[in-house]
């Protein structure tokens, strides 16, 4: 085998395996199963989220809020690749590539193509939130707590 053409079957391996772990990467967020996450999420009680901040959840990759009305649960997987997104002083910034996003996770400079998704939010028998993973809502959706 010539060397040239070596080369070339090694970038294009390269690039296939890369586009396989970007896919999955990206569809992780819409289907949990994939990383083996649970459709449903005990987050804990509802004073351990302060009033009017977004809580990281780093073991789900989740950014909780919570206000005096109720809370509300987003993916903190930026859109573009699927690095883990940072809090800024307004909305959420991607540490690999700079997209960054408002605080209702929509898309304010690219290179991410799609906003970010709301999950829904309830309560179990005994009082814990549940994050639902496999159910998106709008981003206006919010668990009412009052
Ligand atoms: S992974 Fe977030 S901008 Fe690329």
């Amino acid at each position: 085998m010539k060397r040239r053409s070596f080369i070339g079957k090694v970038a294009g391996i390269t690039a296939v395996v890369a586009g396989v772990l970007a896919a999955t990467g990206f569809l992780k967020q819409f289907y949990p199963f994939i990383s083996g996450r649970k459709h449903s999420i005990r987050i804990g009680n509802l004073h351990d989220y302060p009033v009017g901040t977004f809580t990281l959840i780093k073991d789900h990759n989740l950014f909780v809020y919570r206000d005096h009305e109720g809370v509300r649960a987003l993916s903190a997987v930026c859109t573009h690749l699927g690095c883990i997104l940072e809090k800024g002083t307004e909305g959420f910034v991607c540490p690999c590539h700079g997209t960054t996003y408002d605080d209702e996770g929509k898309v304010l400079s690219g290179p991410a193509p799609r906003n970010l998704v709301w999950y829904k939010v309830s309560r179990s028998q005994d009082g814990k939130l549940v994050i639902h993973m496999n159910h998106p809502v709008k981003p206006a959706y919010k668990y009412n707590i009052s």
